[in-house]
Formats: C-alpha cells, structure tokens, sequence
C-alpha cells in the first residue's frame, strides 16, 4: 500500500488514514484509487468488523479533490474530466455509501469539498471539536461532483444544503451535527478512541445483520418507500437461513449473550 493511504488493523477495527498531510490530504487520483484497494482488501478480510476512516497531520480530515490534479484533466476537455475526475469521485463516494461493513469517518480537521462528501457518504461520523466543514466548489467556478449536489440536501433539506452549496462558507461542527451531517462532537484528543468505541459497539452484533441494515437503509433510502420495503424483506430474507439469526434468536431465548460466526 503506497503511503498516501495508510491501512491498519487492529481489534477488528481497519483504520484508514488518507495520508497527504502537507497538502491537507487533497484527494488526488493516486489517493483515490488507493482508498478503493484498501476497501477490496477490507471487504474480503473476515477479520474486520468495521472501518474508521480519519486524516493525517493536525489540520485536515481532507481539503476535497486536487485540484491542481483535476484542473488538467479539465484543461483536457469535457470526455477527459468526467472520466478521469468525476467518475472516479462519485464511485469512491458510492462505494463507501454500499460497504457492507460500517464506515465511521473521524473527521480530524478541515473536511472541505470532496472531504465532506466523504463525510456525507460514510454511514457514522464524529468530528473532532477542532473540525471545520465546507462546500466550497462554487468559489471554483463549479457544482460539487462527488455526490455533494445529492447526498447533502437528502441529509440536511433542500434550503438548508443550498445555503451552504451556494455560499460556500464553512460552517461549525456543531451546525454539522445539527444538520445531520455527523453524529457527534467530541475533544479533539478523544476523536480516535470515540470511533473505535462506536464501532466496537456495532461489531457486538452479527456482521450480516449489520451488512443488511445498511444495504436496506442505504438502498431504500434513495427509492420509493414501496421499494425501499421490498428491499428491507430481501434483506431479512437472506438473513433467513443464516447460523447467526438462529443464534440471536435462541440467545434471546435463553437470556444469554449472543455469539456470532458470520454465516
Ligand atoms: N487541492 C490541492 N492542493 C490543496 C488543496 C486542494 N483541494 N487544498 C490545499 N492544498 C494544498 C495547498 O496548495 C498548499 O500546498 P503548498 O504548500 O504546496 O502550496 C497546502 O495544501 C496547504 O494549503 P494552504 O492553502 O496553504 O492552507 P491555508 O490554511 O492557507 O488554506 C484552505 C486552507 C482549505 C482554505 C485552502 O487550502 C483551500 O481553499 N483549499 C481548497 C479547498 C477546496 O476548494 N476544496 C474543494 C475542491 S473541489
């Protein structure tokens, strides 16, 4: 693994650390498709429970795309950008959104841009008391293009998201929270062991019973309800003839711990 993203496992918990501190870890297309390895690598591997996903350095969780990277590809024309920045962008952010494995974004610091529109994608996030958020690709002469027009309004309301996609100003983590955009603020030093905290509390419980309760929420939310359910009955469906719904159900019944295998 090249060093712009560091992966490293331990409790279970795979931390991923977008690592280009002295360009407050601009999301170039090197970075990109490294994040995309370390998700193949972590979807395969039985021993992770769940992801915590932070940024290197003491200022930036990230700054969002490249742009000295991305401004040549625009330079190169309509097919080149879409292909070599956009695409790319918005399949990171998706595949984040569908992991099957929870995703806890540690905001750390600035997550500007494409930083927050990790932020928007991933399925948890706590931000550290020094973060700062912004959309600010309309001071660039452009829309957000990693699912930043999409994701936010569905997380914050219409009016809410267009003030802030249309101003470009930062806002606080507080206003973060208060939006739906995170789920808590905690002191900066805390910021770690607060994600590891939650995701160990998640990883109590059958992996597939969580796989399923993302793709049903992920997936139904971006339907008609009618839909979403018929989703929410597969997704309970395939848990049917699983060892781990036996297990939950007979640990109920006989008012023990439950012990899952994943299968
Ligand atoms: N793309 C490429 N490089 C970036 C970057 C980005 N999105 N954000 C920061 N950097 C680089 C800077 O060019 C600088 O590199 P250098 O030291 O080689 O010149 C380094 O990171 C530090 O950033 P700097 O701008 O000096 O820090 P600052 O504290 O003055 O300003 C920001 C911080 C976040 C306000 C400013 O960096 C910024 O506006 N970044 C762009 C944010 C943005 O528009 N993101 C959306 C892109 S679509």
């Amino acid at each position: 693994m090249s060093d712009v993203v560091l992966l490293e496992t331990r409790d279970r918990i795979a931390l991923i650390t977008l690592n280009r501190p002295d360009k407050l870890n601009a999301l170039n297309y090197e970075l990109i498709d490294r994040l995309m390895a370390a998700l193949d690598a972590i979807e395969i591997d039985a021993g992770v429970g769940a992801v915590v996903l932070t940024g290197a350095g003491e200022r930036a969780f990230s700054a969002g795309a490249d742009i000295t990277e991305f401004s040549e590809s625009v330079r190169r024309g309509r097919n080149t950008a879409i292909r070599d920045f956009v695409r790319r962008g918005q399949a990171m952010t998706a595949r984040l959104e569908a992991f099957r494995k929870p995703v806890i974004a540690a905001v750390n610091g600035l997550a500007f841009g494409g930083g927050c529109e990790i932020t928007e994608a991933v399925h948890l996030a706590i931000a550290s008391d020094r973060a700062r958020f912004a959309k600010p690709e309309i001071n660039l002469g452009m829309p957000p293009t990693f699912g930043g027009t999409q994701r936010l309004p569905r997380l914050a309301g219409r009016k809410r998201a267009l003030e802030l996609l249309l101003t470009g100003d930062p806002f606080s983590p507080a206003w973060a929270r208060e939006i739906g955009l995170i789920n808590t603020i905690v002191p900066h030093d805390e910021l770690l062991p607060a994600a590891r905290e939650l995701a160990t509390r998640i990883m109590r419980h059958s992996p597939l019973a969580v796989g399923s309760v993302i793709t049903a929420v992920t997936r139904g939310l971006n339907m008609a309800i009618g839909e979403g359910l018929l989703i929410e009955s597969e997704q309970f469906a395939a848990m049917v003839p699983t060892s781990d719904l036996r297990e939950g159900l007979g640990a109920w019944r006989e008012r023990r711990p439950p012990s899952y295998s994943g299968r």
